[in-house]
């Protein structure tokens, strides 16, 4: 499948370090389906001074490494491969985005392909999860993978990783769920799951949500049939070319003796067309906070959306004042993302309200 120049134009500009933008290899196995593995960088493609080294490692190694280094991949899928970017996922941004979307969107339309597979780093990996699966809207599996170890680790948990990603992408078993997260042999829903721990190599996990499968051995078990989200919203980005066109939306966080004036900066200096605020307990925000934010809703008329600084749990629309928006069971992270699609479709006050109130026990 040959790339449209749209696609390469802005790979071409997501690309930084020289890395080749696509390698298509040759058919090994005509009974195997086709899998695109789309390489972004992260722990995943890093390399350490020693085996015990877990910490303080940098990106090195290509997508295209990373696949030579687990030859059973041949026994799963025909693969080929476009390096989006190279770089840890804290420096990934819509810039990388739009053409990995577009990419994507490309390969999962064509006949030729089965399902993606994204290599990314953890630290934003759920963001990345949560934009493609509100964007995509393909019954064809796409997964992403990552590691918490470099590939120097003695243990390295990136190539089990990657094997299971591209088992999921070849299977039909994997069809209608979205986007997926594989990781330490569980499979987590895009949409719901977070990084939970800065650390361990069981970070992915949606508590509340729960996990939609498991591999034992070398079988996908799903727990459940294919379903979306309550609350799962789709957004046509196909337009969508250059990243000043997704509005800034700001995230706030809430603590005892917040600054009240931290919206004021956002808004009139820094631009936002949108704020989201990690408030405390079930989203709250200081009463002289509340003051302020009110202000300047009054006078922007930008919406505010209240999501929470705890781990988990929800801020339902009632418990955010009567301007603002609760997130639902969305963290400050997704809502963003969520707030950013909304604005960029244009949707009016009450369409953001009716988006966010779905992501709320539906
Ligand atoms: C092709 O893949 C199938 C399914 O995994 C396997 O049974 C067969 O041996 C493979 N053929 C070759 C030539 O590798
Ligand atoms: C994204 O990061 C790259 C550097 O990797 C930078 O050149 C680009 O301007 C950033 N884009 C946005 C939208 O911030
Ligand atoms: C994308 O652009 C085309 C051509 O201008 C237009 O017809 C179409 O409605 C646009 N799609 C969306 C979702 O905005």
């Amino acid at each position: 499948m040959r790339l449209s120049n749209t696609l390469l134009l802005s790979l071409s500009v997501a690309i930084s370090n020289g890395a080749p933008l696509l390698e298509i290899r040759e058919e090994k196995n005509s009974s195997l389906p086709y899998v695109r593995i789309f390489g972004t960088g992260g722990t995943i493609a890093s390399r350490g001074s020693s085996g015990a080294t877990t910490a303080g490692y940098s990106v090195g190694l290509t997508v295209d490494d990373l696949i030579q280094a687990v030859p059973s991949l041949a026994d799963k899928a025909n693969l080929d491969y476009i390096q989006v970017a190279n770089v840890g996922s804290n420096s990934l941004n819509y810039t990388h985005l739009i053409p990995l979307h577009h990419g994507i969107s490309e390969a999962l339309a064509s006949d030729d392909y089965a399902g993606a597979v994204v290599t990314h780093g953890t630290d934003t990996l759920e963001e990345t999860a949560f934009f493609l699966d509100l964007t995509i809207n393909s019954e064809k599996p796409i997964c992403m993978v990552g590691a918490m170890r470099p590939a120097t680790a003695t243990s390295a948990d990136g190539p089990m990783n990657l094997y299971q990603g591209v088992s999921i992408a070849a299977s039909e078993k994997s069809q209608g769920r979205g986007t997926m997260i594989v990781l330490n042999d569980r499979i987590a829903s895009g949409f719901w799951t977070t990084k939970m721990n800065a650390n361990s190599l069981n970070t992915f996990a949606a508590d509340e949500q729960g996990y939609l499968g498991y591999f034992s051995n070398d079988d996908i078990e799903f727990y459940y049939p294919p379903v979306k989200p309550n609350g799962w919203h789709y957004f046509d980005v196909s337009n969508l070319t250059d990243a000043s066109e997704v509005p800034e939306v700001i995230i706030l966080y809430s603590y005892q003796n917040l600054n009240p004036q931290l919206i004021v900066k956002a808004v009139k200096d820094l631009g936002a067309k949108g704020i989201v605020l990690a408030g405390s307990g079930a989203g709250s925000w200081t009463a002289t906070g509340d003051i302020v934010n009110r202000q300047i809703f009054e006078e922007y008329g930008i919406p505010i959306v209240h999501s929470r600084r705890t781990a988990d749990g929800t801020v339902p629309p009632d418990d955010a004042p009567e301007y603002a928006i609760g997130s639902g069971y969305l963290n400050p992270q997704k809502s963003r993302i969520l707030l950013q699609l909304c604005l960029y479709s244009g949707y009016s006050m009450d369409q953001i309200r009716t988006v966010f109130s779905g992501v709320y026990g539906g």
